[in-house]
């Protein structure tokens, strides 16, 4: 039988948070406060909310890194407030920023510690390692006995992220993993993270300030304020259209619109063929395709079915029989989890209309132009001055209801006895 999300097992186990409350020796008042809070199984629920706000006390409870002072947790059907908390963590991956990878020890055996602790064959174990570091997009035979040292910001992430899940724990807890790293490389390591979870369905809680990322990758999203009381604990979607209170909207921050680009992925919109070539083809048949195709222009792909260049018509008169010096090197790519706003910006570095679509290995799927990205923008801001325009309307509704009680007061008529306008 074919595997679609409604066959693929859920590997996540719930999460229930019942009254928990951390108060920190010699604190007087409560780092976390009664908190109650289910996570579902298979679910990205995010934490977000001011500095200090408990965030990381919440989380470290979970795993127990952090012993809660009073209150339950709960993972899948037992009661693990109690448990050894050694063994409990064995069944929870936990990511942090700046990957909190083991410095003397190489990629493998940072990866392999839980296995290795909970006593799985060598052959196994090394098994699992190779299969985390390609999960997570680096190549075993490359990343396997590099230290931490010797990788990139980024990439150090990723052997965190393998790090986590090496020993297939249900729950992954993740501590603002990606905040140390840059924009462009976050950006991938997110998409990274929602195709991961299209595979695994863990149940992860993850940390972050960023109201983007939360929109970006949660299931739900928890805004807590201070004390981690729960402002809000919602969808993106309903948190954008519908922020609880002014704490919650300070959050979500300006440009609710432009923000919900966060929520269409490339997947969901037209991902379009382009005219390619690669880059051993003869130049006269890239020069025929050109001349052949409706665009003026073509992707040139290189051996591993990259992108490599965009290829204008004027471009190949100028080649003189060679690639080497023709065409615009392809600036950014994305990948079908990408969100649309990921895709705009790509378009816009490129500044070519539009951007190659890429597959795990970053082979060439197809393009996104930027006819399709305005059309969601134009829905999506349309929708938001629609909204706009009524929330207008009642405001001047309201305001026209009070005028006409006051006038009433004024010229007593109305009021006591005959009840009129009164709950109007
Ligand atoms: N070990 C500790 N001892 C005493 N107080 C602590 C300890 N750890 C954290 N706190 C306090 O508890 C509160 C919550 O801290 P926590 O680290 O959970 O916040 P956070 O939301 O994760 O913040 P940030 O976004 O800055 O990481 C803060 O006021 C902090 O000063
Ligand atoms: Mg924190």
């Amino acid at each position: 039988m074919p595997e679609t999300p409604e066959t693929r097992a859920t590997t996540g186990a719930r999460i229930h948070l019942e009254n928990l409350t951390k108060v920190y020796a010699g604190s007087p008042n409560p780092a976390v406060e009664n908190v109650n809070l289910e996570v579902k199984a298979g679910e990205i629920v995010i934490f977000v909310g001011p500095s200090g706000c408990g965030k990381s006390t919440t989380l470290k409870m979970i795993n127990r890194l952090i012993e809660p002072t009073s209150g339950r947790i709960r993972i899948g059907d037992e009661d693990v407030t109690d448990m050894d908390p050694v063994k409990l963590r064995r069944k929870i991956g936990y990511a942090i920023q700046a990957s909190g990878l083991f410095p003397h020890m190489t990629v493998a055996q940072n990866i392999a510690l839980v296995p290795k602790m909970i006593g799985w064959s060598r052959t196994k174990i090394k098994n699992r390692v190779e299969e985390m570091l390609d999960l997570v997009g680096l190549d075993p035979a490359e990343f396997h006995g590099r230290y931490p040292r010797q990788l990139s910001g980024g990439q150090q992430q990723r052997v965190g992220v393998a790090r986590a899940l090496a020993a297939d724990p249900p729950v992954l807890l993740m501590d603002e993993p990606f905040g140390a790293v840059d924009p462009i490389t976050r950006d991938h390591l997110q998409d990274e993270l929602i195709r991961l979870q299209h595979e695994l369905h863990k149940t992860i809680c993850f940390v972050t300030h960023d109201f983007d990322e939360a929109i970006k990758i949660g299931d739900r999203i928890a805004v807590l304020r201070e004390r981690s009381h729960i402002a809000q604990f919602d969808t993106p979607e309903a948190i954008l259209t519908n922020p609880a209170d002014d704490f919650v909207s300070g959050f979500v921050g300006a440009g609710a619109a432009l923000k919900r680009l966060n929520l269409t992925r490339v997947r969901d919109v037209g991902v379009v063929d382009f005219p390619t070539a690669g880059v051993d083809d003869p130049l006269q048949s890239i020069f025929d395709r050109l001349r052949s195709s409706s665009h003026n222009e073509l992707l040139l792909l290189d051996r591993n079915r990259r992108p490599y260049k965009w290829l204008r018509r004027g471009d190949l008169s100028l080649a003189k029989g060679s690639l080497a010096r023709a065409g615009t090197l392809v600036a950014d790519t994305v990948t079908r989890d990408a969100t649309l706003r990921d895709a705009l910006e790509a378009v816009l570095t490129d500044n070519a209309g539009r951007v190659a679509v890429t597959g795990r290995r970053g082979e060439y799927i197809g393009v996104v132009d930027m006819e399709t990205l305005m059309n969601n923008v134009h829905e999506l801001l349309e929708a938001d001055r629609l909204e706009a325009a009524e929330h207008q309307h009642e405001l001047q509704e309201q305001r026209a209801r009070q005028m006409q009680l006051e006038q009433e007061g004024l010229h007593g008529t109305g009021g006591a006895e005959g009840g009129r306008g009164v709950t109007a």
